[in-house]
């Protein structure tokens, strides 16, 4: 681990929206994603947690090109591709490979497994036909499943199968980043933690780096390296993930720790957390998380924290981590 692999910087996506007003002819616009930055390193796993609507998967799919981003860059390996021509896309389309929640209807019904494992390779032209017979046939089973398997439909398939044929088919094109978007949230429990193990080992053997979505912080604690905590599409704290679970700093991420841990006296920081329940709402102005926040000063209100280093690799948008600008009124 060491080389940048992917770098976003002040990432925006902004959709827009028929006005809400009637006999208005203007359109608002949504700011799905606003001014998000992170970086993933070669290897390393980075997740980025947050609820329903947060814009986790705008995200992955702007990296992945499915949009082209409103404002801000997306690197890979040091080259800019959030606004490359489709033309000039192909070979990072190779390089940039997706596992995605609905294993259900992610995969063609229409087509046996073979195929549908086979067809990343036909689009990028990859080896001859019997090269990639026997491709599908190794990675059928890398995956856990049968070569039998292979002449198969998806609709006799388990929901974890399915998720196994989808990362099957990620793989056949040889990735180096996968974007894996909440591909065990269909799943049930039991499923989830084998899901998680082949996404690691399979990590392991091609030396992947994942970008892992999740609405559930458990999940993405035990498998990322580092995380992003985001929020109407902001990301509000950032740090490695022991850190960000030891010593949650936003308000936000203490909330969403508290809520998946029973009450821990050897955690400090959680004693003082006051979980503020409510819904995400946009409003103009000031910290997004204002309208939720226990700790929302007159500050707050009106000026956006800006993301800062509070401890070494660990950044947060908080205003109560400027406490020295608080004092001296500056
Ligand atoms: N194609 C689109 N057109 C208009 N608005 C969109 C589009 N895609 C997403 N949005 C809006 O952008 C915001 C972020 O959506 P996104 O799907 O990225 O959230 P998410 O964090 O992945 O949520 P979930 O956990 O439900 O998957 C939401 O308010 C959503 O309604
Ligand atoms: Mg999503």
């Amino acid at each position: 681990m060491g080389e940048t692999l992917i770098e976003v910087k002040d990432l925006e996506l902004h959709f827009k929206q028929k006005s809400s007003k009637l006999f208005s002819f203007h359109s608002d616009c949504l700011k799905a994603v606003d001014k998000v930055s992170f970086t993933i390193k070669k290897g390393e796993t980075f997740g980025l947690v947050g609820e329903s609507g947060s814009g986790k998967s705008t995200i992955g799919k702007a990296i992945l090109r499915y949009y082209t981003p409103t404002g801000g860059e997306i690197y890979y390996q040091g080259t800019e591709i959030g606004h490359r021509k489709e033309s000039q896309m192909l070979p990072y389309r190779k390089k940039m490979q997706s596992v995605f929640q609905d294993p259900y209807s992610s995969l063609d019904p229409s087509h046996t497994i073979r195929e549908i494992i086979c067809e990343p390779m036909e689009i990028h032209r990859l080896y001859t036909a019997a090269e990639r017979k026997e491709k599908a046939e190794k990675l059928i089973e890398v995956v856990g499943l049968k070569k039998v398997d292979l002449y198969k439909y998806p609709h006799e398939f388990s929901g974890g199968q399915r998720q196994r044929i989808s990362i099957a088919r990620a793989l056949s094109v040889q990735p180096e980043f996968v974007v894996c978007d909440e591909p065990i949230s269909a799943l049930d429990v039991s499923l989830q933690a084998q899901i998680i193990h082949l996404l690691e080992e399979l990590q392991d053997q091609y030396g992947l780096t994942y970008l892992f979505i999740s609405h559930q912080l458990q999940v993405v604690q035990k498998l990322c390296d580092r995380i992003g905590v985001l929020y109407l599409g902001s990301i509000l704290e950032t740090s490695d993930s022991a850190a960000l679970y030891k010593k949650p700093l936003h308000p936000y991420t203490k909330m969403l720790i508290s809520s998946i841990l029973p009450p821990d006296p050897t955690v400090n920081a959680l004693d003082e957390i006051v979980i503020e329940s409510g819904v995400q709402k946009r409003t103009e102005g000031g910290c997004k998380f204002k309208n939720r926040c226990q700790s929302c000063m007159e500050r707050c209100r009106h000026e956006p924290p800006s993301l800062k280093e509070a401890e070494p690799g660990h950044w947060v948008a908080c205003h109560l981590y400027e406490k020295s600008h608080e004092i001296t009124g500056s």
